[in-house]
Parts: structure tokens; sequence; C-alpha cells
């Protein structure tokens, strides 16, 4: 299928040129402060449960990077079935490859500064991570793998996008990297995973991006698909805001109503890319979106 002049100057095509330009190499990141500053944290903070708040979060992150890095194929695929545009295959190539990187960033780090195997992180996926992060993702993106013709594929996808670039990544992931930035940034902590969440942080403004894209164009085309998105994300938000609310410790890395309101403000702007209600967000604002 070609490429047609539209597609070459397409938001879809924009993204995935920022992408190139902004390529990054988790085995260039810096850690070699951070092993220090971990036995440190484990050492003078093992009241507070710190070190153990730590883990619990790059252990998300771990395990969600992999899930979304095994889930994300189906997605290129289908776009091609259904004959949805070159520019957004484009796009979903750059975006397997960074989400890759993002688990291979994850794996380093363990492996470097928390000096334990990846095995680890399996304790703190409790049921209801498991669920949003990685059962009903792989169930979603399995009947996306199955789904034929077009008339089928488009609702599949609709229904996959919202869970896997508004579900996971906008409402947990993004929340995520304000919890990170709370916990590490504001007490100096740990450089070398603060870089790690910058970069990941800025690849994944264009990946919501996308998906908030995608829902715009085809809830737009097709009305009845808001249905569908609503429905996704009602049926994921419990187990959103019971992963976001396991943070909440006796003496708390993060604030957790901060952090529940924060995932909440995400959703409603993908539900407003949606047609669902609220403000959309305007071309300047999608381009700062994923310039990050
Ligand atoms: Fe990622
Ligand atoms: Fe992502």
């Amino acid at each position: 299928m070609p490429l047609t002049a539209a597609q070459f100057t397409s938001p879809y095509f924009s993204l995935y040129s920022k992408a190139k330009q902004l390529h990054w190499d988790p085995a260039d990141v810096d850690l070699s402060a951070d092993r220090a500053q971990w036995a440190m944290i484990k050492r003078e903070h093992a009241g507070e449960r710190y070190d153990e708040q730590i883990l619990r979060l790059t252990s998300l992150f771990y395990e969600g990077e992999e899930s979304v890095t095994r889930t994300l194929a189906p997605f290129c695929s289908a776009v091609s079935r259904a004959g949805l545009g070159v520019d957004k295959e484009l796009f979903l190539t750059t975006q397997l490859y960074e989400e890759a990187k993002h688990f291979d960033f994850f794996a380093r780090y363990f492996a470097e500064v928390f000096e334990v195997d990846g095995a680890i992180t399996r304790q703190y996926i409790t049921p209801a991570p498991q669920a949003v992060l990685i059962a009903d993702l792989e169930e979603v993106t399995e009947r996306l793998r199955r789904a034929e013709g077009r008339d089928r594929i488009i609702p599949v996808f609709a229904e996959s996008v919202t869970h896997y670039m508004g579900v996971v990544e906008a409402m947990l992931a993004r929340t995520g990297y304000v919890g990170a930035h709370d916990a590490l940034a504001t007490r100096g902590w740990l450089p070398g995973l603060q870089e790690g969440f910058r970069l990941v942080k800025r690849d994944e403004g264009r990946h919501v991006t996308f998906g908030m894209r995608c829902i715009a164009e085809l809830t737009a085309e097709r009305p009845e698909l808001r249905e569908v998105v609503s429905a996704t994300f009602e049926r994921h938000l419990p187990n959103v805001l019971a992963t976001v609310a396991e943070f909440d410790y006796p003496q708390p890395l993060v604030d957790i109503d901060k952090l529940s309101a924060y995932a909440l403000a995400q959703y409603q702007r993908f539900a407003a890319a949606a047609g669902l209600g609220g403000e959309v967000l305007s071309e300047a604002e999608y381009a700062e979106e994923g310039d990050r």
C-alpha cells in the first residue's frame, strides 16, 4: 500500500518522524551513582519502607513494559488488514521498538542497581495490576489478532487502543511518572532512574498522542464506537484506582489523592478526544503532547 501525500504530512507521520529524532539507548543511561544511593535508602529508611515502595513502583513498570511490548504487534497487523493507513503502521513500528527499550531499561536497572533477578517483580503484581496491565490487555489484543474483516477489526481496534494507550499508558504509566517524580526528584534520589523515567515518559507522550488521535478519528467516523471507549474505561477504572491505592503506605513516598486525581484527569482527556464531553485538545496542545 502506498504512502500518500496526505499521509506524509499527517499527525501520525510527524509522530513517527519525532520518534526517529529522539532516539536513545537504555545502555547509555549512567547508573553509577544509583547503586550507592540504593544501599543508603535501604539502610537509612527501612522504617519508612521506602525501598519497598520504590521496588513496587519500578516492578509495575518492569512488568507493564514487558506486557505492552508483547501485546503491540497485533495493532500493526490490524491497521494493515483494516486499511487504516500506512502512516499509522510506520508510527507503530517505532512504538514497538520503544516499548522493547523501556523493558530493557528496567531490566537493566533491576540487574545493575537493585541487584536482583527480575522475577522479584511478581510479588508486587497483585490481582488489580495483573488484570489491567497484563491479563485483560492480552485478552483484547488476542481478539484483535484474530479479528477478520474491516467491520469486525475496527471495533476491537478501538477497544484495544482505549485499553492500551488510554487505560495503561495514559492513566497508569503517566500517573506512575508523577509518582516517580514526587518520590525521587524532590529528594534528589537515584539520578539514573530519574533519567530513565524522563526518557521513557518522553516516548510515552507520543504513544498516548497516537492513541488519542486514533480514537478521535475513529469515533468521528463511527459515533457508535464512543460506547466502546466509555465501556472500556469504566470496566478497568476500579483496577486502575486499586493499583494506585497500593502506594498508600503508613509513610507514603507519594500523595495518593493527587495521583488518583491525575489518573482521572487522563481518562477525561481521552474521553474528550472520543467526543464523550469535556475539552478537546487544540492542535498546538496535541503537538506539544507528542513533543515532550
Ligand atoms: Fe513504554
Ligand atoms: Fe508506551
